[in-house]
């Protein structure tokens, strides 16, 4: 490491301090050198994603300041002592569920199961904290151990995936949350095998990127659920074969569509009530798995004989049951490849300034992403 990059960088940043009801301050705060095992990022796309929303909206409570954001991409510009694997100029996504690498759950291949990851202690795994104040010393907290909504960022080694320099760095950053946990929902938590049929209930950036790898996987027919007719419209883009919108008779038009109730049904909105229905869209047999966050504390009441009599299985989904080091590569080499278009899951392109017109446009449901670009 060179001296220069061994120093305090001044770094502009979206803080949510929660004294300005919803809104974010960007400020210019302390970010402090990379340490053992760690790299900082020169973070070039940040996405808005529905889990940065719960905290404005204090559905979640969070350490506060917040340096906000968790889905990333950018390059890697400096490297503290030990770290192996990465070099200045890799070309790296963020994974926000940053696990252990030593507990059982981690070398048996389940990172997102990490006993000790302390992914929303909004610390670094270490327990601290790179971020402070630049005018009084004051800690400041990376949301999800990321914060990434900011020029540049510190992660464990572990955190930082290298791939592929031809992918863009919008289409990069939302491989490490909504396009990664919806290809591993897909393809980790349901298995899915080509000629299944599926649908997919919420057609926001979650619902998007589960189509998107649906198709990937061979599934068909492909359901699209939602309330907007303009989401349905962008999921028959992604990749949808059929779309409805919902309503009382839902589940029978899904069965009518599915010949008899899917093979495998997906939640992605995260609501109570379309939990609960999500076991009614599949045949016997079949798999409903749950993906979208409801708000802490809610009961989701199922109908016994759907599991112990129909042979019906549940499925629960937390990150995709992503390996980021062995996914991230293998949803961007699909990408490479045309088999995963991901360039239309993008809706908005803005500056770092226009963080909270993005969230806005997110609360009136009009967007389906929106990255944050950074010059630098
Ligand atoms: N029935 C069908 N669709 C609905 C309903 C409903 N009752 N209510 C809302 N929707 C649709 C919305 O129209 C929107 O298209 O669900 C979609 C939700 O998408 P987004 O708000 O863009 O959320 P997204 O970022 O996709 O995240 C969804 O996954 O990871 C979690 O925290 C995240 O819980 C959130 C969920
Ligand atoms: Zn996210």
């Amino acid at each position: 490491m060179t001296e220069a990059m061994a120093e305090t960088m001044q770094v502009r940043a979206a803080v949510f301090r929660g004294t300005d009801g919803d809104r974010l301050s960007v400020e210019t705060l302390a970010l402090a050198p990379p340490e053992h095992g760690e790299v900082r990022v020169a973070v070039r796309a940040a996405g808005v994603c529905g889990s940065d929303r719960h905290v404005l909206d204090g559905e979640w409570q969070v350490p506060l300041p917040a340096v906000m954001g968790h889905e990333a991409a950018g390059v890697v510009e400096a490297v503290g002592a030990g770290v192996r694997g990465l070099a200045v100029g890799n070309h790296v996504v963020i994974a926000w569920h940053q696990a252990c690498q030593r507990c059982g759950e981690c070398a048996g291949g389940k990172p997102w199961a990490c006993t000790r990851a302390r992914s929303n202690d909004s610390l670094l795994p270490d327990g601290t904290t790179r971020w402070s104040d630049a005018a009084d010393g004051s800690a400041a907290f990376p949301y999800l151990a990321t914060g990434a909504m900011a020029e540049a960022i510190v992660v464990p080694e572990f955190a930082a995936i290298k791939i592929d320099e031809r992918v863009p760095f919008d289409v990069a950053s939302l491989i490490g949350c909504s396009v990664g946990t919806g290809y591993g929902a897909v393809a980790n938590n349901a298995r899915v095998v080509a000629g299944e049929s599926a649908v997919v209930v919420g057609a926001g950036g979650v619902g998007l990127s589960i189509i998107a790898a649906l198709r990937l996987a061979g599934a068909n027919p492909i359901v699209a659920v939602d309330v907007s007719e303009a989401k349905l419209a962008e999921a028959e883009r992604a990749g949808a074969t059929g779309a409805l919108l919902s309503g009382p008779d839902l589940a029978e038009r899904v069965h009518e569509a599915t010949g008899g109730g899917a093979d495998v049904a997906f939640e992605a909105i995260g609501r109570v009530p379309t939990m609960q229905q999500l076991p009614e869209l599949i045949r016997p047999g079949g798999r409903a798995v749950f993906v979208g966050l409801p708000p802490e504390g809610q009961k989701v009441e199922i109908d016994g004989l759907l599991l112990a009599y129909e042979g019906k299985t549940i499925i629960g989904s937390n990150y995709g049951g992503l390996v980021p080091a062995r996914d991230f590569p293998r949803v961007a080499g699909a990408y490479l490849s045309g088999a995963l278009p991901l360039d239309d899951l993008i809706s908005a392109r803005v500056g770092l300034d226009e963080v909270n017109e993005a969230f806005d446009a997110m609360r009136r449901g009009e967007r389906t992403r929106s990255v944050i670009l950074f010059e630098r």
